[in-house]
């Protein structure tokens, strides 16, 4: 019974990096790349994660430029996070939030795959970047070490195939799995008030299927989902593993990093939420 509700789930990957080394450019890329493909792509602003579809199938992306949800999530051991892509200018090489991304990937056991980044310039310099990033025992494949190192470009687009195949072979290696049934558990990525819309709850789902009319428990808060959308927006019934959704229906918006989940007896979800608010 247990391995027929077990499946396979796409990767999530998190974009870490200095400041202006691309991190958000090479997100806008990807998924411009995959819509010029005719492939499954998109994103919002709001949610700060997409997921798109490639040949070797779906990768869920989340963009942590400073990202209160995301050092949340890192602090709780990057539990959303499969892979860390660590992007580094080429122009400028490894700078203090490059060490710092290194020694938070290592402390959650997550693996790196570096994209060196803004090949394009003039003063690219790509073996000054493997260099330096040796003397944090990151080493290229290339030197004999294990880690991928795709040389790419987020203004051109160059070398950004190469990277979306290493994100997808370290992914196999992974054998990624979760529950497609049952009730959906999650992190709360963030949450936001909207005009008209109330509280915006964008979160990932981890394992189960989240659904429209489900009573979630996320942080201190609880409620019934009155609509899911996508990151493009649009209105959907149900989200399963590794994909992105906005909730609407919480009455608050709980915090960044917040744990969520569906539970069956409202009385039982007041009083969690309840001792939580009064901790
Ligand atoms: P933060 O979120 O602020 O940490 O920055 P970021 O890492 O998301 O960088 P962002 O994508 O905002 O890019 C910073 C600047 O670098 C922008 O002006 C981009 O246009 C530029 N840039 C990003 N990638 C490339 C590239 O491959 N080539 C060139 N020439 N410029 C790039
Ligand atoms: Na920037
Ligand atoms: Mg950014």
């Amino acid at each position: 019974e247990r391995s027929s509700n077990i499946q396979t789930r796409p990767p999530v990957v998190t974009i870490m990096g200095h400041v202006d080394h691309g991190k958000t450019s090479l997100l806008d890329k990807i998924r411009e790349t995959k819509v010029a493909n005719g492939e499954a792509g998109g994103i919002t602003q709001h949610i700060g994660a997409y997921h798109v579809k490639t040949d070797r199938g779906v990768i869920t992306f989340l963009d942590t430029p400073g990202h209160a949800a995301f050092s949340a999530m890192r602090s709780r051991g990057a539990q959303a996070t499969d892979i860390v892509v660590l992007v580094v200018a080429a122009d400028d090489g490894m700078m203090p939030q490059t060490a710092e991304a290194i020694d938070h990937a290592r402390a959650a056991g997550t693996p790196i795959i570096v994209a060196i980044n803004k090949m394009d310039k003039p003063g690219a310099d790509p073996d000054r970047v493997l260099n330096e990033l040796t003397t944090k025992e990151v080493v290229s494949e290339e030197w004999g070490g294990d880690t991928p190192m795709a040389r790419i470009s987020a203004k051109t687009g160059e070398g950004i195939e190469d990277l979306l195949e290493f994100i997808s072979l370290q992914a196999e290696l992974m054998e990624l799995e979760a529950p497609l049934d049952g009730a959906a558990q999650g992190v709360v990525i963030e949450s936001r008030l909207e005009k008209g819309r109330g509280p915006v709850v964008s979160v990932l789902v981890k394992k189960g299927t989240l659904k429209q009319g489900d009573l979630v428990l996320a942080g201190e808060h609880y409620g019934k989902v009155r609509a899911l959308t996508d990151e493009h927006g649009q209105r959907i019934k149900s989200a399963g593993p590794s994909i992105p959704v906005e909730i609407l229906g919480l009455p608050e918006t709980p915090a960044a990093g917040s744990e969520f989940l569906v539970v069956t007896d409202e009385k039982k979800a007041r009083e969690v939420a309840d001792f939580r608010t009064n901790r």
